[in-house]
This record gives C-alpha cells, sequence and structure tokens, in this order.
C-alpha cells in the first residue's frame, strides 16, 4: 500500500488550481503590513514559506473595506495597494507556491482608528470591548440594506483580489469575525429572517458566498474557514457545524477549513498551548486594555492544554456529512499526524505554528522519518502581531530574515 504521506504530498486541485502538494499554509495575521499596505518582510515571510515547498500559501486578513478592518494595520482591498499585492503575490509564486487571500470583515469587532462610521454594525446591539478605548464600543444593529451592501462589498473585494492576481480566495466564516457573528446565536439575536433558526443565522454567510462567486466566477477556488464551535455556552456547536458546512456546500464553497473557536470570546480553543494573556498584556499599549485583559483573562483565556490533531473527531463528522474538499486544521505538527489525516479522507491539511516555527516543514516531513516539527505552543508568535515588525516564532527568531 503507498505511504500516506506520498497521497499528501501529490497534486491535488481545487476547483481547477492545482497544487503541488495538500499542505496549505494557514492564515496567520503577520502584522507585517503597517498603515494597511503589504511591505518587504510580508513578501519575505510568504516567499520564504514558499521556498520551503508549500503547494499554496495563505495571505490572512485582507479586510473587505477599511471599516472591515480590526485596526488600521491591516490590508483593505483596495487600488492604492494594487502594486504592492501584485509584487507580494508574483513572488511567492515564482517560488512554486500558489497563493490565497483570506477575504476577511471585522464585523463589529474593531478597534480600527480609520474606522470611518460612528459605531462598529453588527447583526445586533451589544458590546465591543476591543473598542472600549478607540470609542467604538457600542454595536449598532445592521439594518437589512445594510447587510445586503456589506455582502456586495465583500463580493467586489473578492473581485478585486482575483484581479491582482490571488489563486485562491479563503472567505472567514468563522472565529467570531463580521460573518461569524451572523452564525453565532451568541452575537445574533435579530427576530427577522437573518436571526433564529440556524437557516437564518446562516442567510448573511450565503449571501456572502453568492457575492463572492458572482464577482470571482465559477472557475474559481473558494475555501471557506468555519468555527465549528464557538466553545462558549449559547454559541454555536459542535452538532450545527455540520449543517453549517453542509449550507456552504449547497452555497458553492469548494473547499471548507474546520477550524473552531472564537478570537473575541474563547481564543484558546482555536489555539490550544500555553494562554496567550501574560505576551497581550506585554505588548498591549494601552493602560485600560492591559487591565482588561488581565480581569478578563480567567473567562476569556481558557486553559485546554495542546495535543496533537485537537480538532480530529470533530473536523471527520464535517468529512462524513460533505462531498466538497475539506481541510483540516489544527495541531500538525508530525508526519505521523499528516498520515492519520489522509487516511481520514481530508484532502488539505493546514499548517500555522509549524510554519512559523519551520518554514521546512513540508520538505522535512517528506523526506525526514518520524519527523516531529518542534514548535512548543507557547504561542508568543501569537502575542506578537500587533508588536513592532510583527510575529516572529520566539524560539527561532532568525527564521525569515
Ligand atoms: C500568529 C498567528 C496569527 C493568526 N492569525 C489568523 C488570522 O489572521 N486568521 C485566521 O483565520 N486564523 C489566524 N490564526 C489561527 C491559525 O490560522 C490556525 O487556525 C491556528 O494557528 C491553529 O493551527 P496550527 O495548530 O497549525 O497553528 C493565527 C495563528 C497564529 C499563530
Ligand atoms: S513562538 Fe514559535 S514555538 Fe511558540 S507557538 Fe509560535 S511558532 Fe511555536
Amino acid at each position: 500500500m503507498p505511504d500516506l504521506l506520498d497521497r499528501c504530498f501529490s497534486e491535488a486541485t481545487i476547483n481547477g488550481l492545482t497544487l503541488r502538494n495538500r499542505l496549505i499554509k494557514a492564515a496567520t495575521f503577520e502584522g507585517k503590513s503597517p498603515g494597511g499596505v503589504p511591505s518587504d518582510a510580508l513578501v519575505r515571510f510568504h516567499e520564504r514559506i514558499g521556498q520551503g515547498g508549500i503547494g499554496m500559501t495563505t495571505i490572512a486578513y485582507c479586510a473587505a473595506e477599511n471599516d472591515g478592518r480590526i485596526h488600521e494595520h491591516m490590508m483593505y482591498m483596495h487600488e492604492g495597494i494594487r502594486t504592492e499585492l501584485e509584487r507580494l503575490i508574483g513572488t511567492v509564486q515564482a517560488t512554486g507556491a500558489k497563493v490565497a487571500g483570506q477575504l476577511g470583515h471585522c464585523g463589529a469587532f474593531t478597534k480600527n482608528a480609520e474606522f470611518s462610521g460612528k459605531r462598529p454594525l453588527g447583526p445586533s446591539r451589544g458590546t465591543n470591548a476591543l473598542g472600549l478605548t478607540h470609542g467604538l464600543s457600542r454595536i449598532q444593529e445592521m439594518t437589512k440594506p445594510q447587510i445586503h451592501q456589506r455582502a456586495q462589498v465583500i463580493g467586489k473585494a473578492a473581485g478585486f483580489m482575483r484581479s491582482v492576481g490571488f489563486d485562491a480566495i479563503e472567505i472567514h466564516f468563522g472565529h467570531g469575525y463580521g460573518v461569524s457573528q451572523f452564525i453565532s446565536p451568541k452575537t445574533n439575536k435579530r427576530k427577522d429572517e437573518y436571526g433564529g433558526s440556524l437557516r437564518n443565522r446562516m442567510r448573511f454567510a450565503l449571501e456572502v458566498l453568492e457575492e463572492v462567486r458572482k464577482n470571482v466566477g465559477d472557475d474559481y477556488p473558494l475555501l471557506g474557514k468555519i468555527s465549528m464551535t464557538d466553545g462558549v455556552p449559547g454559541g454555536v456547536t459542535y452538532d450545527e457545524s455540520v449543517e453549517i458546512a453542509a449550507m456552504l456546500e449547497a452555497g458553492g464553497i469548494d473547499v471548507i477549513i474546520c477550524s473552531g473557536g472564537t478570537s473575541s470570546m474563547n481564543p484558546m480553543l482555536l489555539f490550544r498551548g500555553d494562554s496567550m494573556a501574560p505576551g497581550l498584556i506585554k505588548h498591549e499599549k494601552s493602560l485600560l486594555m492591559k487591565i482588561g485583559i488581565r480581569l478578563a483573562a480567567p473567562i476569556m483565556f481558557k486553559s485546554y492544554p495542546y495535543e496533537e490533531m485537537y480538532f480530529l473527531e470533530n473536523a471527520k463528522k464535517i468529512r462524513d456529512r460533505v462531498q466538497c474538499g475539506v481541510c483540516y486544521i489544527g495541531g500538525v505538527c508530525t508526519n505521523d499526524s499528516i498520515r492519520t489525516v489522509m487516511d481520514a479522507g481530508f484532502d488539505f491539511i493546514q499548517l500555522g505554528r509549524a510554519l512559523i516555527f519551520d518554514p521546512d516543514f513540508p520538505k522535512q516531513a517528506q523526506t525526514r522519518a518520524n519527523y516531529k516539527n518542534g514548535c512548543s505552543h507557547c504561542n508568543q508568535c501569537a502575542t506578537l502581531i500587533e508588536a513592532p515588525g510583527g510575529i516572529y516564532c520566539v524560539e527561532r527568531p532568525a527564521n525569515f530574515a
């Protein structure tokens, strides 16, 4: 029987796009786009990932519009950065890797100093704790025209992304950002056709998918990252996520990426390992926010010890439910884990921290018996996304030099 590693390291296609293998760099916002402009450091980061043999890398957090940014140092999709994006994508493609962009909208989860409106817009009224020190703490409920308009804005951004050369788009449907604020009953309290039943809470997500598809065409690869659970009482459950995946499949998604947790309510569910709270407190500039994180830490940063393939059992339920592509994400650090995930029938594997620790992970996993990536899941890299210069592995700071 051929080794399952061979399956991972053979070519695979997503809606006509051929990747040289089944490993995809997960979106990890690198914090290397000061003022919203992709920098040389961002180009170098993804070029190095490409040189390590990845099938496709993902440029994180391409916000659909200015007001879709969590903060002002994230990119938003507009003509002003076309040249920089084309250079970034072209440089990475020259390594043989394909390049996806993660298309997101933060919804009401923002502290963007360049926010143009009065209040962040979400499915329902509520409090945006992240915006407390930026005058953006009160969330305004969206009207139906505003909901349609946001879906159209996301669709247009997708059209722009295709035009600058992204090989694929990963739509962010999870982690507590704009679209998942509608999917989650925790943040969506609407009484109209956008709230209540899962079908209603998915209405905005499906409109987004429809608009994106309309703008990029049928012959273009679309991936969708979902949260299989919010990990909070009253939020999306693992059982519901199987139906979420089925609805996205019916809506025309090509690949579903099975993540979990939310950045706003339960980030450790998606990371596992050491708490990010001490690092976030250390790097936070606002004294008020430092105190806020310290006070919220026991509730928000729950303890989830790291385990290899921590989402596997729940992701398998999605694998079994849909016919479209399914990508596994969450704690793949050894070539044995690659075999296990391949054996379970997943089409792709996304890797985050393993590549920040060692961009040569794909080459190593392919060629070395019993390869084990050394990432300790200290999660320090994830606390550096707003630090000057952005993220790096604290154990191997010279990786991307
Ligand atoms: C530094 C860092 C930044 C991240 N930024 C994003 C992001 O912008 N979008 C996203 O969907 N997930 C983000 N994530 C989560 C990863 O995509 C991934 O879901 C998580 O790291 C688990 O995968 P892993 O075990 O392979 O690292 C980030 C993770 C890290 C470590
Ligand atoms: S800083 Fe390095 S060792 Fe720590 S989680 Fe990030 S990649 Fe892994």
